[in-house]
């Protein structure tokens, strides 16, 4: 019988101190055997958005309790373990580097392979912790760094079709938070105040929408927000009817985008059928995931959305994606640094900065 493959995965990229260990099962899916997230949301809430230097020092101070504590809980022992995968970027170096070089040191004293994973990588292949799903599928990848429609052709194969030209729709629903006073983290407030706001009060801009592919503009709608939010001032009852207006006016551009990045994905794959992965910290979102069930019913095509806990960052997500790379002999060395900067589509055009040219 073949042997299930079981990782230990490390995570710091950003604000999450996390470790998991799963194993393949037999029908293509992830046993979680321990799934530990340790999230900074109290070091960060004064300053309203996440400190990079703070953030070093939280990891530093629990990644050793995490990884213990994971490995304690999956009642596997290290040495039962087939490999070590750590996020290796994009992200904050200084935070990078602490997750990376543990794992990278796991790895060596225990004798087993170690995976520098993109942390984007993890986000594209989430869904398969839960679900089969066959390549190639159409992944919007939305969290606080990255916007990105994305071609999934296979492990280590994308093609990127659309992305943001500015602001990630996490950072755009964190600085509407933040602009309102509503609270920290910015998505989840921002979600729940809106269920008190009229959603028509005002009219926000929808940047690039009729233009541009299926890339994305957020920079717009929130400078709107901002002259907004000062008009208001402490209305408490405007202050819904803003976030509410936010996210409907997120919800249309994300659907008409959808809409355009479907059809470029079956122009381009030739695929008649396919499915729509939404995935990373915002689709968590519930009206966001209405919204789209909705096109998706429209178009004819199967949406799925991981479960919450695999949406936002997670270790469980970055063990896969080296289960994924270790079966596909994608290991890495030990030298392999941590980069700020790293697309899954080297190829892709970087749409960012003044002077673009989008038609
Ligand atoms: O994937 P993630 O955990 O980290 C990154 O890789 O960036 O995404 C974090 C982002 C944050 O901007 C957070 O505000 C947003 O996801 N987020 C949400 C919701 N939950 C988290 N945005 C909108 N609605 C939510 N319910
Ligand atoms: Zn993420």
């Amino acid at each position: 019988m073949k042997k299930n493959i079981t990782f230990l995965g490390i995570e710091t990229s950003c604000d999450e101190t996390a470790a998991a260990v799963i194993t393949e099962n037999n029908r293509g899916t992830a046993d979680i055997l321990s799934n530990v997230v340790s999230s900074q949301i109290n070091e960060h809430e004064e300053f309203g958005g996440v400190v990079p230097e703070l953030a070093a020092r939280s990891h530093l101070e629990k990644i050793e309790y995490i990884i213990k504590k994971t490995i304690k809980e999956s009642k596997i022992p290290l040495s039962k373990i087939d490999g070590v995968a750590a996020t290796a970027g994009p992200g904050l170096i200084v935070c990078l580097t602490i997750g990376l070089n543990i794992g990278k040191s796991i790895a060596a004293f225990s004798e087993k392979p170690f995976i520098g994973v993109n942390h984007l990588e993890g986000h594209a292949l989430s869904p398969g912790l839960e679900k089969k799903v066959p390549f190639p599928y159409l992944l919007l990848l939305i969290s606080g760094g990255h916007t990105q429609f994305l071609i999934v052709k296979d492990v280590d194969k994308y093609e990127q079709i659309g992305t943001t030209i500015d602001d990630a729709l996490g950072e755009a629903f964190d600085k509407t938070a933040k602009m309102l006073n509503l609270g920290y983290p910015g998505g989840p407030s921002v979600e729940k105040f809106s269920k008190l706001g009229d959603k028509n009060y005002f009219k926000l801009p929808e940047p690039i929408i009729g233009r541009a592919g299926c890339n994305l503009s957020f920079a717009g709608l929130k400078t709107a927000v901002l002259r907004k939010s000062k008009e208001i001032k402490d209305n408490q009852k405007l202050k819904y009817d803003l976030a509410a207006s936010f996210q409907f006016t997120i919800n249309k551009i994300l659907y008409k985008k959808t809409k355009i990045a479907i059809q470029m994905f079956k122009e381009k794959t030739g695929a008649k059928k396919t499915k729509l992965i939404v995935a990373g910290g915002v689709a968590a979102n519930k009206s966001i995931r209405e919204n789209l069930s909705e096109l998706s019913k429209k178009e004819g095509l199967e949406v799925i959305y991981p479960s919450v806990e695999f949406c936002g960052d997670n270790a469980a997500m970055i063990a896969w994606a080296g289960i994924q790379r270790f079966k596909k002999e994608l290991t890495s060395k030990l030298t392999i640094p941590a980069r700020s900067r790293w697309p899954l589509d080297e190829k892709a055009p970087f749409l960012k900065g003044p002077g673009l040219n989008l038609k």
